[in-house]
């Protein structure tokens, strides 16, 4: 606690607490988390248990709305997420102005910043059938948005979703159908498995508490900006290595490693802080404990691999990779275990997402629990803008030479 009575004239204490390693930035009903533990439930629901019997649609409306759908409700929510997910044409514009090698974060930070345009929302913290409705739209054009930065860097056009295939399929389905060709894949079982196991991965990242991209949702939303803006800000945050880019540096570690008998050496460098170098999808802020997504993720990739009929090596070198880093007293010391990003990158391969659209996939999974986040601040009762503080360490006032 820092005294700023005779810092600002104001009586009272803050706390100091670089990296918000210690401060709840608001209260919550969405998501827990027991780091020590590792445990993650939303709406109360243990994620390993939802992942296995719910799909991502389910889940949403579960976050959206505090309980799991009723079959009618969810026929609902289905239609009226398929009743979105088009984007307007005029949309499609920001695309063609875009460069096709723009990183695909760039291309979404701006698409989505983009719908705040043409979809002004009420803040009136009781207009809840407003707020539902921009949550409603925002979930529902991701996978379009996604696909369109996917085929943007391809040059290909635009394919439209269908009202026979679930949130998942209709994702990979917009991604990889080639019109004029046939449509992705053509093997039916293998489409399906694919979508299943994105499904998963989307309900796996649905939501995570008061992270840096949902944080950052939290803060710009905090001014009463458009959702859309705000959602945008959310992506920009989630975009680095440190977060939500981390499968993507999983990949390129592994593939740096080369081989299983690599892996002791890479293991000794990073122990020595050798050149910067950490075990990339290790460690957490809040799990001090395996996460339980990353453990879901350890089964599913083998199994979509095998499903698949796909030997990838990485999967080897990561498995060895986790074996070395679990017995080792650096990692015991620290409770560094694999995160949600250890595993997946090599499931996404495997399913054929390319690696520059790893975090794009993070981003269209986590819109949901941000926009939820959204929501549950704007109609929390005595709802303020966040305005932390700070201890100046600069030159006192001074005359001007
Ligand atoms: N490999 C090696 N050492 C590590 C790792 C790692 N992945 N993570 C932390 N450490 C070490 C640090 O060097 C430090 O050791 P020291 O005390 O000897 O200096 C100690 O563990 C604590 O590290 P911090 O950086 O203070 O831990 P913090 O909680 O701030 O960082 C983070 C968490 C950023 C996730 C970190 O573990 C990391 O960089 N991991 C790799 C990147 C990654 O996988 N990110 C994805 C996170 S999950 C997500 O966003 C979905």
């Amino acid at each position: 606690f820092i005294d700023i009575g005779t810092l600002n004239k104001q009586a009272g204490v803050y706390t100091y607490d670089p990296g918000f390693q210690c401060t709840a930035s608001c209260s919550s009903a969405i998501t827990f988390i027991d780091g020590d533990k590792g445990q993650c439930n939303y709406r109360g629901y243990p994620v390993d248990q939802i992942a296995q019997s719910s799909n991502f649609l389910e889940v949403s409306y579960l976050l959206l709305n505090g309980e799991m759908p009723t079959p009618e409700e969810m026929q609902e929510f289905d239609s009226e997420i398929k009743q979105h997910m088009i984007i307007k044409t005029k949309m499609l514009s920001f695309f063609n102005s875009m460069p096709s090698a723009a990183h695909p974060m760039a291309q979404m930070t701006s698409v989505v910043a983009g719908l705040s345009a043409f979809y002004p929302v009420s803040l009136d913290p009781k207009d809840h059938k407003q707020h539902m409705e921009a949550a409603i739209r925002m979930v529902a054009k991701m996978p379009m948005i996604s696909a369109l930065i996917y085929r943007n860097s391809l040059g290909l056009p635009a394919v439209y979703p269908r009202s026979d295939f679930t949130y998942a399929e209709n994702l990979l389905y917009m991604m990889f159908s080639n019109p004029t060709h046939t449509t992705f894949p053509q093997n039916e079982k293998v489409f399906k498995a694919a979508a299943k196991a994105i499904d998963v991965f989307l309900i796996l990242h649905a939501d995570h508490e008061q992270n840096a991209s949902t944080s950052t949702v939290r803060i710009a939303g905090s001014s009463q900006a458009n959702p859309y803006a705000a959602v945008s800000a959310g992506i920009a945050s989630l975009w680095g290595p440190a977060h939500g880019g981390a499968n993507e540096a999983v990949i390129q570690m592994l593939e740096e490693i080369g081989t299983k008998e690599n892996v002791a050496e890479f293991v000794r460098k990073v122990k020595n802080k050798e050149a910067g170098v950490r075990l990339m999808g290790f460690g957490h802020r809040v799990y001090k404990n395996y996460d339980p997504r990353a453990k879901y993720f350890k089964t599913l990739v083998g199994e979509v691999l095998d499903g698949m009929d796909i030997q990838d090596p990485k999967l080897e070198v990561a498995r060895e990779l986790e074996r070395i880093a679990l017995e080792d007293e650096y990692f015991i010391k620290r409770k560094l275990y694999p995160n949600v990003d250890f595993y997946t990158g090599i499931m996404l391969r495997a399913i054929g997402i390319p690696t520059s659209m790893f975090t794009v996939m993070f981003a269209l999974a986590r819109t949901v629990g941000w926009i939820t986040q959204w929501k549950e601040m704007v109609e929390e009762k005595g709802f303020r803008i966040s305005r932390p503080r700070q201890i100046y360490i600069g030159a006192p006032e001074r005359k001007l030479p």
